[in-house]
């Protein structure tokens, strides 16, 4: 699509979602990482009797739940997860025929955003994958939700980490005012269970799969009920302190490397140091441009990494400690389900506003990336 369309204005017309069938508690999650540890230092005994070897430290639910606010996490493959000698998410692979399983999430949380907007597939323009852990180098994860859905049209897939929600709601925006585009999915699929590093006591506990979908369309073609976009607002500042430097340039790594930063680190306290002023910063001199006072915004629906994270952004922005229902929580069940994390915030939790509500729903995370979206409810 090609020809620019007068007075483009991108709104946000549905939100999809897929939530895996299986959940894995804190103590289920505890049980399995001690009966690790408890092996590993059985069958190491010598060596770290002899200081060769350091002894594994056992988890705790209480620490899990205190650190984080995380309670449980939804995955696609629990058995595997759980499973000491296994300790990952293990995929049946699939012949190239079928439908990939990062794929297939998206689809399933599209075709909910879909249903909602009451839109027919044929009239959706581009497929926008927007996640953080693509599962292969190409092709595109969205060309493929894009035939999958019967999508005319063109995808692409971009990675901007926990901020590739927001990130793609911008550039679905800016197609439709450019006129590039008039109905954009935005899909995130997270399987962040791949990435994580199970057998690492400071992080074992942080990430849960799932799939949410954004529909992003001319205010001219969506329905009654929908979200003016006021504005979106991105930063990025580089930093090391989180990080996953897995990639076919270190595929064969051998066997005497070691690997655990081909998945998920971070330096979770300066996580939290630096990431809370960057976003409360974004956050403020975004609605202040967009001439809106705090008290303007119902409701918050930020990216769900750590509890104390969103309450002290909250408190910066609204300038009080927010209410549950001016920051709502997935985290204690969804765990951090990186990009996906905010839009599943905002689509479990927004029903309940008036026509006339603002609310912003905010991303941040690896980069350092942060995206900002104002929106106001219509219909
Ligand atoms: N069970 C029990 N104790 C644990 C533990 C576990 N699973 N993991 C760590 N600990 C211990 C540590 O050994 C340390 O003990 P010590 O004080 O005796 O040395 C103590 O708990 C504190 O560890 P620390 O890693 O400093 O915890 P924290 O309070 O900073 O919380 C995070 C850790 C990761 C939850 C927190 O830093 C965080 O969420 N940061 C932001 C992360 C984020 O948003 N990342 C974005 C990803 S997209």
């Amino acid at each position: 699509m090609t020809s620019a369309y007068k007075n483009a204005r991108p709104v946000i017309s549905a939100t999809g979602l897929f939530t895996p069938a299986d959940s894995i508690s804190n103590d289920e999650l505890v049980e399995s990482f001690n009966a690790y540890v408890a092996q590993h230092n059985a069958q190491h005994a010598a060596a770290i009797d002899a200081g060769d070897v350091i002894a594994l430290q056992p988890s705790s639910v209480e620490f899990i739940e205190k650190a984080s606010g995380i309670k449980a996490r939804k995955v696609l493959s629990k058995a595997s997860i759980l499973d000491i000698d296994v300790m990952c998410p293990r995929f049946d692979e699939r012949p190239n025929d079928e439908l990939s399983v990062l794929a297939e999430i998206g689809v399933a949380a599209a075709r909910d955003a879909l249903a909602r907007a009451g839109r027919d597939a044929k009239d959706v323009d581009a497929v926008l994958v927007a996640c953080s852990n693509l599962q292969r180098a190409y092709p595109a994860i969205a060309i493929e939700v894009q035939d999958a859905l019967g999508i005319e049209g063109f995808g692409f897939d971009m990675n901007v980490a926990c901020s590739s929600a927001t990130f793609g709601i911008q550039t679905a925006a800016d197609f439709i005012r450019a006129g590039n585009a008039r109905s954009v999915l935005v899909v995130s699929p997270e399987i962040c269970s791949g990435h994580l590093n199970w057998r690492d006591r400071d992080s074992h506990f942080i990430f849960g799969d799932v799939a949410t979908a954004v529909l992003v369309e001319d205010a001219d073609l969506a329905p009654a009920q929908h979200w003016d976009i006021l504005g979106t607002q991105l930063k990025t500042r580089f930093s090391n302190n989180i990080r996953n430097n897995f990639g076919f340039l270190n595929r064969t790594a051998p066997e005497s490397r070691d690997d655990a930063d081909k998945l998920f680190v971070q330096e979770g306290r300066k996580v939290f140091k630096e990431v809370v002023p960057m976003v409360g910063e974004l956050i403020t001199d975004h609605i202040a441009r967009l001439g809106l006072a705090p008290a303007d915004l119902r409701r918050l629906w930020l990216h769900q990494a750590n509890a104390g994270m969103n309450r002290l952004i909250a408190q910066r922005v609204l300038g009080h400690e927010a209410s549950e229902d001016e920051s709502p929580t997935v985290l204690d069940s969804y765990a951090n389900t990186s990009s996906a994390g905010s839009i599943i915030a905002f689509h479990l939790h927004n029903e309940d506003l008036k026509p006339g509500d603002t609310g912003l729903i905010c991303s941040f995370g690896a980069g350092y990336s942060a995206g900002s979206v104002v929106v106001r409810k219509v219909g």
